[in-house]
């Protein structure tokens, strides 16, 4: 393919409804989306595509059930723990965005230890957003960078700047943008990131998603004129 995104973001939409429709409790969903997921690291890496941001838990996913908050973490914290081997193997590096100072210490704690194991890898880089909020990131970014400059810097502070200070600094905004199971909205992902992204939506709930559906969304990508805002050669 022609053109392929440096930078993949997903929002995993849809597991409650693949379970409904099953019969199946909506957690049978959140696991059968999970291990979609660890399949589809390797399927995207064999892409060649270099970043991969999926949107796990956002900070308004606490108002849902205790029961469904409980299997979610529980999912997360299994995650953390048993996908070491897997992501040395692949050369994956995992990181974790989000205010993770909201999470249990525990679960703290194996996110911290699987990022530092796996900070070396040069393969995939897989981005967990998890008590990730697109306005509540803005908000803790502008803070840290108050609490640690001086008020005349904050008067001349550059889109540079506030990027620098975002949990996804160093990583390149992402190119496409992939929501599944038929919903058309952003909901407070990655809202300074995905300024210049391509948006993509598929019916399929995630647990259904697959390689086929990866590969319309990157044959309908790479058929885009990304512009950014200005003209492309040929349209002056
Ligand atoms: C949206 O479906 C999905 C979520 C809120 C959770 C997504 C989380 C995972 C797939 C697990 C992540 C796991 C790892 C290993 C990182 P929904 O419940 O909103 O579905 P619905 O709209 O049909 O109710």
């Amino acid at each position: 393919m022609a053109n392929i995104p440096v930078h993949l973001a997903i929002i995993l939409d849809g597991n409650g409804r693949w379970a409904k429709k099953k019969g199946l409790p909506r957690n049978a969903g959140h696991a059968a989306g999970a291990r979609v997921l660890e399949d589809m690291c390797e399927v995207v890496w064999n892409k060649g595509i270099r970043f991969f941001t999926v949107y796990a838990f956002s900070t308004e996913n606490w108002n849902r059930p205790a029961g469904e908050v409980e299997a979610l973490m529980k999912l997360l914290r299994d995650y953390m723990k048993n996908s070491v081997k897997r992501a040395m193997k692949n050369n994956m590096r995992v990181r974790v965005i989000g205010d993770k100072s909201g999470l249990d210490a525990d679960l703290q704690e194996s996110i911290a230890s699987l990022e530092e194991a796996t900070a070396g890898n040069t393969g995939l880089t897989f981005q967990i957003a998890l008590n990730y909020g697109g306005r509540d990131e803005i908000v803790r970014a502008v803070r840290k960078l108050a609490s640690e400059n001086d008020p005349d810097f904050m008067k001349t502070l550059t889109e540079k700047d506030l990027s620098g200070a975002l949990d996804t600094a160093d990583i390149p905004d992402p190119d496409l943008l992939i929501r599944t199971c038929g919903e058309e909205r952003i909901s407070n992902f990655l809202l300074w990131q995905l300024a210049y992204s391509e948006f993509y939506f598929t019916d399929l709930a995630w647990p259904d998603f697959n390689e086929a559906e990866l590969d319309k969304a990157l044959e309908n990508y790479s058929s885009r004129t990304r512009r950014f805002g200005g003209l492309v050669k040929g349209e002056e």
